[in-house]
């Protein structure tokens, strides 16, 4: 597979008063042409913060890239120009967020937003542009595409506004999608038509996918490989397959125990126990040794590198050491 994006070591902090959040702290991944990966963990981990890095849609005056690259044809983009980014976003690099109605603007038409990129990135004039936005419209399923071209965004269902931003998203070919939450904020039988609409174009289209979830079941559905993220960290790197079947890292665990299931339901739902703290820089611990049942004096001191295994996954967890050195019955 060809790699598209190579995220090595990045590092993104907040300034805020005399506080630094270290927001991410050290990530790195390579995503390739048809690929979807995926990024998930609670609220709070990093996961906007490493879409808005790669994308470089972020606030300067409080926020800093202090270290790492993002490759990307051919070019660092933690090291471009505001105008150079502008080129790339909505036709290399596209987004997809988690509202829909905040996302699209309110006082102009569909066909407008969608006209508009295309008129921006690829030169067409407006017959040909308004032609486009009609086949896009189409192929993501929008019914009576014709008339919906000139409606407002407000006239429009949750899960069809979300579907003309896909529309807008896919209107230059990008290489490289960034979905942040796609389906978080629909119902949960549009969530499950969006998603479908999502792998359908995936597969369509040779491209790459940043799939930005809290959800492990829309991991399970729609991933090719994921990372767990905790404060700022992966945690850890896995297929799907391997995660469900074997998770290695507590916060992992947790994770998984933590999603309801029928079986379950006359049990209490797992919870993970405590909150995600708050991280002053430097870190010197294992982030979550406070909330893990595995704790131990080390892990309060040091924290664990991302430890590769055989089989091309990665925890972050003295244990996982521990545990191969003195393999358990
Ligand atoms: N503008 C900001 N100033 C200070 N801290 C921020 C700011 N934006 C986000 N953060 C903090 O950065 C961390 C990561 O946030 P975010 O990337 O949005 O997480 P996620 O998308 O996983 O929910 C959180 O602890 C959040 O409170
Ligand atoms: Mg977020």
């Amino acid at each position: 597979m060809q790699a598209i994006l190579h995220v090595n070591n990045l590092k993104t902090y907040y300034y805020a008063g005399n506080r630094v959040v270290p927001a991410v702290d050290g990530v790195s991944f390579t995503l390739s042409r048809g690929e979807v990966l995926g990024i998930v963990g609670e609220s709070g981990c990093g996961k906007s913060t490493v879409a808005r890095s790669v994308t470089g849609l972020f606030d300067r005056s409080y926020t800093r890239i202090e270290g790492g690259e993002v490759l990307f044809d051919g070019m660092d983009l933690t090291r471009q120009s505001a105008k150079t980014l502008n080129r790339i976003r909505g036709k290399k690099i596209s987004m997809i967020f988690q509202n829909p109605l905040t996302s699209l603007n309110p006082v102009y038409t569909v066909a407008d937003q969608i006209t508009e990129v295309l008129l921006l990135h690829e030169g067409m004039n407006r017959r040909q542009a308004r032609e486009r936005a009609l086949e896009l419209l189409t192929m993501v399923g929008i019914p009576e595409p014709k008339a919906r071209l000139d409606d407002f965004p407000h006239q429009l269902s949750g899960g069809m506004q979300q579907r003309v931003l896909i529309a807008i998203a896919l209107a230059c070919n990008p290489q490289l999608v960034i979905a942040d939450e796609p389906t978080t904020a629909l119902d949960v039988t549009i969530q499950a038509q969006i998603l479908r609409l999502m792998d359908n174009i995936r597969t369509q289209f040779d491209m790459g996918m940043l799939l930005i979830t809290h959800n492990m079941g829309v991991v399970a559905e729609m991933c090719d490989r994921v990372l767990v993220m905790y404060g700022g960290v992966v945690v850890e790197e896995a297929d799907p397959l391997q995660l469900f079947d074997a998770p290695l890292h507590p916060y992992t665990r947790g994770l998984l125990a933590a999603i309801p299931s029928i079986e379950a339901q006359k049990e209490t739902l797992y919870t993970i126990p405590g909150t995600v703290p708050r991280f002053s820089h430097p870190v010197t611990c294992c982030r979550f040794a406070d909330r893990c049942p595995h704790c131990a004096g080390h892990c309060r001191t040091q924290e664990p590198p991302l430890f590769r295994t055989g089989d091309g996954r990665g925890v972050r967890c003295w244990n996982y050491l521990s545990e191969k050195e003195e393999p358990s019955q």
